[in-house]
């Protein structure tokens, strides 16, 4: 067994004994379900020596009613056994996707989004489905089968050592075949695995470009370029099918095999009279039963090694290393972010998007970041929550470097409203109260008014039990930014940082939530983002940023004299309104 499978099935086994009651009904019940079938097998030499060879016809009657009641208690037991151990899977399987998901919470967000989407949403959706089946299939298949097959076995060793060994000389052809069969259905699956997270990301596209791709005049590049990947898609599956099923006729050819063997040779030592027919009728039985279990264990086998694949996919994002942060935590903030001649690009092979940025964010105060598109301006304030780290320098936050807080009570600190804010398919409440459990619905309502969101929710015939989603309430842009707004407006927490967040709203909304923003000043620190420059000229100091540089820093009035980009940004805007 190579290195990769011990430590699957370590890990496989590991997780099983967490749930060790079903482990062991389930090898209970299949113990009991061998050996019901070794009885039968090995019970039908006596049977038979004794009603036929013996002439003892009146006990015939009580043979059907024998074969009845072993077929009765092979099946009861058969059924629990599958019960419990399918119980076992799925119980595996659920650890390992609620493992897969805590992952995901906990991995660096830049390596989130350096994943594809798609790649990565299939290892957790795709991979634990596909091998919950296999593994379900797997785990009885192997405990049940492996056990039947050795009890028969011991049935055949019992009545004829020499012609059960000659059977078994077939044993290695199947065994060697499935090993070889098995390794290239799970290479061959992995493939499979990947395309499906190709196709899922491709699909995901269409949809959400549809209306991008409706305006495009001819559909046929497109379509070919989807039909491709069906045809790759296509191709892998069939692979899969042809090796799981090679190995399946393998074991039907050797069943062969060996029953022209037990037939051929036995045949022959029962007419020398070396054999009595009860022996030979038992060895038969107990040979042609062998092959059942050992179709469905070289089956579980390809199995066990289609879902190592996946499984190897699923380890792999295991293995991923989280984020983390020291031990200092943090309520409020006193002083102030200092970033220190702080560098950032997003991948080596990407150039700088922030150099050698300093900046002092003073606590309590309102600063803005200005600057044409492309600056910098989201980047430099996704460092602040660590979403990503300096490539170069490096950031305080009331004097201590930011890796020695601990994160969560470092990201507790903030408030952020993008300019598309993410919802969750839950309801308006579950939204709101995401960010402060423990609210009341006045504290909502409240947060609601000043983000001038209770206006339209109101007017839901559900309110704040509305939910959101495909297949509830779809919202307009502005109407998400309003409800992100409501967000900091309940939490209030010592950081807020707006990128954008007014973008979609008309002015005089806009206005309402600066007011609404402006009873925060003095107490919170307020980051803003913003191209319409009405919003930023009151506040305590405007940084403005071109091509990833700091060209400016001041109140509006100094920056008006002082940066001509500034003026230039600030001019433009005038000109517009
Ligand atoms: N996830 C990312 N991966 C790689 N490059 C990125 C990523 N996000 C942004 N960039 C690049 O970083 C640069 C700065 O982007 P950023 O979003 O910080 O600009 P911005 O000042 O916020 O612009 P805008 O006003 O348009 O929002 C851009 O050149 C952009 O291409
Ligand atoms: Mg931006």
């Amino acid at each position: 067994m190579d290195q990769d499978t011990k430590r699957f099935l370590s890990y496989i086994f590991l997780q099983a004994r967490a749930h060790s009651r079903f482990l062991l009904l389930g090898l209970t019940f299949a113990l009991l379900s061998s050996s019901i079938t070794g009885l039968g097998t090995w019970s039908i030499k006596p049977i038979f020596n004794f009603v036929f060879e013996e002439k003892n016809y009146s006990y015939f009657k009580f043979v059907p009613l024998y074969i009845l009641l072993l077929f009765f208690l092979n099946g009861l037991f058969s059924l629990f056994q599958a019960y419990y151990m399918k119980a076992l899977a799925v119980r595996v399987i659920n650890g390992i996707r609620l493992q897969l998901f805590r992952k995901c919470l906990f991995l660096p967000y830049s390596l989130l989004i350096k994943e594809r989407s798609g790649q990565t949403v299939s290892k957790v959706i795709n991979d634990t489905s596909q091998i919950e089946p296999i593994l379900g299939e797997s785990f009885q298949i192997v405990i049940k089968e492996s056990l039947t097959v050795w009890v028969l076995i011991a049935v055949a060793f019992y009545q004829r050592w020499d012609l059960t060994l000659l059977i078994l000389i077939t044993l290695p052809i199947i065994i060697y075949g499935t090993k070889v069969l098995g390794t290239k259905a799970r290479r061959a699956r992995s493939l499979t695995q990947r395309a499906t997270g190709e196709l899922t990301h491709k699909t995901g596209e269409i949809i959400h470009g549809i209306r991008e791709i409706k305006l495009v005049p001819s559909k046929d590049f497109l379509t070919q370029l989807f039909s491709k990947e069906l045809e790759r898609f296509y191709r892998l599956s069939l692979k899969v099918t042809k090796y799981r099923e090679s190995s399946k006729s393998l074991v039907d050819l050797m069943t062969g095999l060996g029953g022209a063997l037990i037939i051929g040779y036995g045949g022959f030592l029962i007419i020398k009279g070396n054999l009595s027919p009860g022996a030979f009728l038992s060895l038969m039985t107990a040979m042609l039963l062998i092959y059942t279990p050992l179709r469905k264990l070289s089956r579980a086998y390809t199995g066990l090694k289609e879902a190592q694949g996946a499984w190897s996919r699923i380890e792999e994002l295991l293995s991923k290393e989280e984020e983390r942060g020291g031990g200092l935590r943090v309520l409020e903030t006193n002083v102030g972010f200092l970033l220190k001649e702080v560098s950032f690009r997003y991948n080596d092979d990407l150039p700088y998007v922030l150099e050698k940025v300093s900046l002092f964010i003073p606590a309590r105060q309102m600063v803005a970041l200005v600057g044409p598109s492309g600056a910098g301006k989201s980047t430099l304030i996704s460092l602040l929550p660590r979403f990503f780290d300096p490539t170069e320098g490096k950031i305080y936050l009331d004097d201590h470097p930011l890796e020695d807080f601990d994160l969560e009570s470092l990201r507790n600190l903030f408030g952020m409203v993008w300019q598309e804010p993410f919802l969750f398919n839950l309801s308006l409440w579950d939204n709101l109260t995401l960010v402060k459990p423990m609210a009341t619905e006045e504290e909502v309502r409240s947060a609601c008014e000043l983000a001038q969101a209770w206006e339209f929710i109101e007017k839901l015939p559900q309110g704040l039990d509305t939910v959101l989603g495909e297949e509830g309430l779809m919202l307009s842009g502005g109407q998400k930014q309003r409800l992100a707004l409501a967000r900091v407006f309940l939490k209030k927490p010592p950081i807020i940082i707006l990128d954008e967040a007014t973008s979609q709203l008309d002015t005089l909304t806009e206005k309402a939530i600066e007011n609404a923003l402006q009873t925060l000043r003095g107490k919170h620190t307020l980051i803003v983002i913003a191209h319409r420059l009405s919003t930023v000229t009151k506040a305590d100091k405007i940084v403005v940023m071109e091509k990833g540089r700091i060209v400016g820093e001041g109140r509006h009035e100094d920056l008006l004299s002082q940066s001509p980009l500034y003026r230039e940004l600030y001019q433009s805007f005038q000109r517009r309104i």
